[in-house]
């Protein structure tokens, strides 16, 4: 079944007649056979969840502090399905699980999305392997992660992941996938070190993935006079969300924190994002499509996802005490660079896997 929220975002990009939409389904991996059990528990304690608007957004604050910056009303989740469609279907050739899970496994998978946000790549994962059970933990419950076609898949929130209890037992699950968390990490070792605790010895994977937001370029090319505005947004976006619950730039250092945590058989995956692309290099020009499509609005429709703002609006007047008018001008720059720019630059996606050694 194909969510309301996913049709809408199909329409959105509409892709070159005969692609595939962007609402189609992910094709599987082998599916694994039988079935173990887990127990889970919340560790959010008595800490509420609030929703607030603020400056035309819907946010949630937990407890008495805004520890998340982005909004979770309907055009966020909008925009967080869309992010994963042009990811996992668009970057990854329609993969959503990279690490080398044993799939023929004689027993149940046991897989974990933390940060789960829409649910759509738990929902998707358990409705194409209806023998796993995967389990979706947030700080925020987003309606409607809950799907009445994938009754192996759980969604627990509130429940944060910055804690080192996450309730689950020990060593009991095959995958820990984390998806687009910069931003809200304080300390990605303890995250790296407490995902190590839960998953198994042996055979129990990690999978990270980012978006790297800064503009890169082949040989260093100076940023152009025309793409000023997104430099100057990435700097003060890293400023800010440094201020708030850690920077939202992509870890160089990644590969050392994986390993300080205990992991090892680590593995790199890079995938370019061409912010110029010839119709002529299908994939690259889809994938550029997608990305300024889903970050700055297509030329002929309304900017409905406002990407710019929905990342920094928070951050920036909160953080930087910047004008809400002074945040809109300046988001609105940026998109204008991103649709006039005619130079080679491109983001990264990075997908790290690793292994859970036996000891
Ligand atoms: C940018 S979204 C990414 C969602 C999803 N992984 C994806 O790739 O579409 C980050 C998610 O992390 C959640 N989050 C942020 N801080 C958290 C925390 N301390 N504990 C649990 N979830 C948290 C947010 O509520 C949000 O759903």
């Amino acid at each position: 079944m194909i969510s309301d929220r996913r049709l809408h975002i199909s329409n959105l990009l509409s892709e070159r007649p005969g692609e595939r939409a962007a609402g189609e389904a992910i094709a599987p991996p082998t599916t694994p056979q039988r079935a173990l059990t887990n127990g889970h528990a919340n560790n959010a304690g008595p800490r509420p969840i609030t929703r607030f608007v603020e400056n035309g957004r819907e946010y949630y604050a937990y407890g008495d502090r805004v520890v998340y910056p982005l909004p979770c009303d309907d055009v966020e989740l909008e925009r967080l399905d869309a992010l994963h469609s042009m990811i996992h279907e668009r970057a990854l050739n329609n993969r959503l699980v990279n690490a080398e899970l044993d799939w023929q496994a004689q027993r149940r998978l046991h897989i974990l999305d933390v940060g789960y946000g829409t649910g759509i790549w738990a929902n998707d994962l358990a409705r194409l392997n209806t023998n796993i059970s995967v389990v979706g933990i947030d700080l925020c419950s987003n309606s409607p992660a809950r799907s009445d076609d994938t009754p192996n898949a759980t969604f627990v929130a509130p429940l944060d992941f910055t804690q080192p209890d996450w309730g689950f037992q020990p060593a009991s699950f095959d995958l820990i996938r984390m998806s687009q968390l910069s931003g809200c990490v304080p300390d990605w070792l303890q995250l790296y070190s407490t995902a190590l605790r839960y998953l198994r010895a042996g055979d129990g994977f990690i999978e990270h993935i980012e978006i790297d937001w800064a503009l890169r370029s082949l040989h260093n090319t100076e940023v152009t006079p025309g793409m000023r505005a997104v430099q100057e947004w990435w700097s003060l976006m890293c400023q800010a969300s440094s201020l708030l619950n850690g920077s939202m730039a992509y870890r160089e250092d990644t590969a050392e924190l994986l390993l300080a945590a205990g992991f090892t058989d680590l593995n790199h995956r890079m995938i370019r994002i061409p912010l110029q692309a010839s119709p002529r290099d299908a994939r690259d020009y889809l994938l550029k499509r997608w990305y300024i499509g889903i970050m700055c609005g297509d030329d002929h429709r309304h900017n409905s996802m406002n990407s710019f703002e929905a990342l920094s609006m928070s951050l920036f007047t909160r953080q930087l005490q910047m004008h809400p008018d002074a945040v809109r001008q300046l988001c609105q720059n940026v998109r204008e660079a991103y649709k006039a720019n005619r130079a080679p630059f491109f983001h990264n996606i990075h997908i790290w896997t690793a292994r859970k050694p036996v000891s």
